[in-house]
């Protein structure tokens, strides 16, 4: 079977799934991992035909995304920031709109000049802590997950990106001993009510960690409060709390922080959705 054969045949199969110009990005994708050819070489090679083992492993790939698998846990990999992550079935895919509050952040210890300590609460797949120490190498940045699989795979991110990153196993909900206090605490916590979950894309719901997205209906700010306790008891004078936050969140979270002594502010995301909240304590 020639690529072109198997490339005709996907795209009957995945076409009524899947849109037309996502279609090709992702075959793309999948043929540049089973064959070794990028782009370019895919259109030289259209006409030569694939081993045995390369059609099996094109033909386990398409069941998968016909599983609504998304394409970055086929590939193992997914980017953020420019840099290319690991990710697997126990870390959130980093989201485009978390690159805008890692820079929210970098802005912010730009305009304080100084090495400062910086907390990544609920790290996942490490991206933000570690996009944080490769642009801001002169700051400390610890990184903590309630999850020792998706630990495990953050330090591997850090390792393969040389980002020096300490890393703390806790849950912030029930246990807050942290060894000193810190100027930034920075988080992407749960924050999808259990209740959103009959609409939203099978591929998120079916894969993702549920432990990395939904939090109770009844009590939909817990991590917020949460980690405004923390940021009480260990964030450093004048320090900062960054948040994202859920698009209709914004209000209730300003209101909570507010009864907590914070101030706070909203911002929207490049979408034009409030996405992230920058406090400090009144
Ligand atoms: C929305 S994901 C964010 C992942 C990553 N920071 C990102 O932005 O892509 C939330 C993360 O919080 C972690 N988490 C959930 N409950 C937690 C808890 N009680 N304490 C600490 N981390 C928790 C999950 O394991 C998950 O990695």
């Amino acid at each position: 079977m020639t690529l072109a054969e198997i490339k005709i045949e996907t795209k009957q199969l995945l076409s009524k799934k899947i849109d037309a110009i996502e279609l090709n990005s992702l075959l793309g994708m999948l043929i540049e991992e089973v064959t070794g050819w990028n782009r370019v070489q895919q259109v030289v090679e259209i006409n030569t035909p694939l081993t045995e083992i390369q059609i099996n492993k094109f033909t386990a790939y398409t069941q998968a995304l016909l599983n609504d698998k998304p394409i970055q846990y086929i590939l193992g990999k997914a980017w953020f920031m420019g840099l290319e992550y690991k990710v697997n079935e126990h870390v959130l895919i980093p989201r485009p709109e978390t690159e805008e509050l890692v820079e929210w952040v970098v802005d912010y210890v730009h305009i304080i000049a100084k090495p400062l300590q910086l907390l990544d609460i609920g790290t996942g797949s490490g991206c933000i802590a570690i996009s944080l120490k490769k642009v801001l190498p002169e700051c400390s940045v610890t990184a903590m997950d309630i999850s020792v699989d998706a630990l495990e795979l953050a330090k591997k991110n850090a390792t393969n990106l040389d980002a020096t990153i300490e890393w703390i196993k806790q849950d912030i909900i029930h246990e807050t001993t942290l060894a000193h206090s810190f100027d930034v605490m920075v988080s992407n916590p749960p924050y999808i009510p259990v209740r959103e979950k009959i609409n939203m894309e099978a591929k998120v719901k079916n894969y993702e960690p549920l432990i990395a997205l939904f939090v109770p209906n009844e009590d939909p700010l817990v991590f917020y409060k949460a980690i405004a306790q923390v940021a009480k008891k260990y964030l450093a004078p004048k320090g900062q709390l960054f948040f994202e936050i859920h698009y209709d969140q914004g209000k209730a979270i300003l209101q909570l922080l507010d009864e907590m002594h914070f101030h706070a502010e909203i911002r929207r995301d490049s979408f034009g959705k409030n996405r992230m909240i920058r406090a400090s304590l009144k």
